[in-house]
């Protein structure tokens, strides 16, 4: 008997993938911006996506090309406390530790306490930020290093972390400082940022947004993960699970994880179309777990009825369509349709038309009604 080998694939948030599909484009665009110096666009980036689509894992990437360069990375997830904490996490480790040797006095040591609490007011947020992004980069610089700031799930964040962010990191660009930031989040994010000060300093940012990868490359990427792992899998197997995933990262992962596991349950190194017919089975059943029932959950029944009227469609729905399907006035409807847009269930396309905006929402609500 062989001996058991680990499944390839991650079907877990932020976990990183065996091949990290159709994400070239981003990862060279944020290397030039560290490898061209300061002032380079890629230095700070936005990235957005639908739940799953892989925001997570290009932080992990992205944040590992910066290490693989002596860069410091500072990985942060927004909710409340969000600037406190990158301030203590500037202080820390050897930043503290640098400084006081700096000003080796006890009662710098202890001022710097008392002060903590006015410091981390929300008045005085952007400048105590401002200032330890400075100290942590004096000391980064010296060794020609620099620093990398992550936020995660950067569409919970609030204006006030927003704007002293933004504010403490335009002035590190102003002044030619070694930084670069990230921010990762749901597609919402970028219209949540309705603020002058904010605005301005994102539209100097390239904007990555994060789509379905191509059909093509999941099959590679499908055809060598099986290999590598030395299961074996055929190509009409490999094209039948990657038309499933419909290019969708998540998906991808789900479905290679279960078709492999099938096979490994058989105690087989060689995949049979019911293991592929299974695995797409349980695929689907965590994914409608994962991501569609919780997006329907906080959601009023006639915000699903909605939603039950868009799926006949198999694109894009014209509004009044909707409301017809509906058996409801446009004006009625309406009501719903920004409900729907403003918790990011749905989106407008560029035709005016509205579109799921939660991968597989539409063959989820098919299958049930
Ligand atoms: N480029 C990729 N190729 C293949 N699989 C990927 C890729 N990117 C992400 N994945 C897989 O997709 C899944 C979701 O990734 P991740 O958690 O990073 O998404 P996310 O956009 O951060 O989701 P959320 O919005 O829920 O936080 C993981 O299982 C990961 O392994
Ligand atoms: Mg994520």
């Amino acid at each position: 008997m062989k001996t058991k080998r680990m499944n390839p694939f991650k079907p877990t948030a932020g976990g990183e993938p065996p091949l990290l599909i159709g994400r070239n484009r981003v990862i060279r665009d944020f290397e030039k911006g560290l490898d061209n110096g300061v002032g380079a666009p890629g230095r700070i980036m936005l990235i957005t996506g639908a739940r799953g689509t892989g925001k997570t894992v290009m932080l992990t990437v992205l944040g590992d090309k910066a290490r693989e360069r002596g860069w410091e990375v500072l990985e942060e997830t927004a909710s409340s406390g969000l600037c406190e904490r990158l301030v203590s996490e500037l202080r820390t480790k050897e930043g503290l530790m640098d400084k006081l040797t700096i000003r080796p006095s006890v009662s710098f040591a202890g001022a710097s306490v008392s002060l903590g609490e006015a410091e981390l007011s929300p008045k005085r947020m952007p400048e105590t930020l401002r200032k330890a992004m400075a100290a942590r980069l004096d000391i980064l610089e010296k060794r020609s290093s620099g620093l990398l700031i992550s936020i995660d799930e950067a569409q919970a964040a609030s204006m006030e972390d927003m704007i002293a962010i933004a504010t403490a990191i335009q002035h590190q660009i102003r002044e030619r400082r070694n930084i670069a930031i990230i921010f990762a989040g749901l597609p919402q994010m970028v219209s949540d940022l309705y603020n002058d000060e904010v605005i301005t300093f994102l539209r100097r940012a390239r904007l990555n947004v994060l789509s379905d990868v191509s059909l093509d490359e999941v099959r590679n990427a499908f055809s060598q993960t099986f290999a590598d792992s030395q299961m074996t899998i055929s190509d009409s197997q490999i094209s039948v699970a990657a038309d499933v995933t419909k290019g969708y990262p998540y998906m991808i992962q789900l479905v290679g994880y279960y078709i492999w596991d099938a096979a490994d349950i058989r105690d087989s190194w060689v995949v049979t179309d019911e293991d592929v017919k299974n695995g797409i089975d349980e695929a689907h059943y965590d994914l409608d777990n994962a991501v569609c029932i919780p997006e329907l959950q906080g959601l009023s029944k006639t915000d699903r009825e909605y939603l039950e009227a868009m799926s006949q469609s198999d694109g894009p729905s014209a509004t009044a369509e909707v409301a017809r399907r509906m058996g409801k006035s446009a004006q009625y409807a309406a009501t719903y349709r920004k409900r729907l847009l403003d918790a990011y269930v749905i989106r407008e396309t560029e035709r005016g038309e509205v579109d799921f905006a939660v991968p597989f929402l539409r063959e989820y609500l098919r299958k049930k009604s």
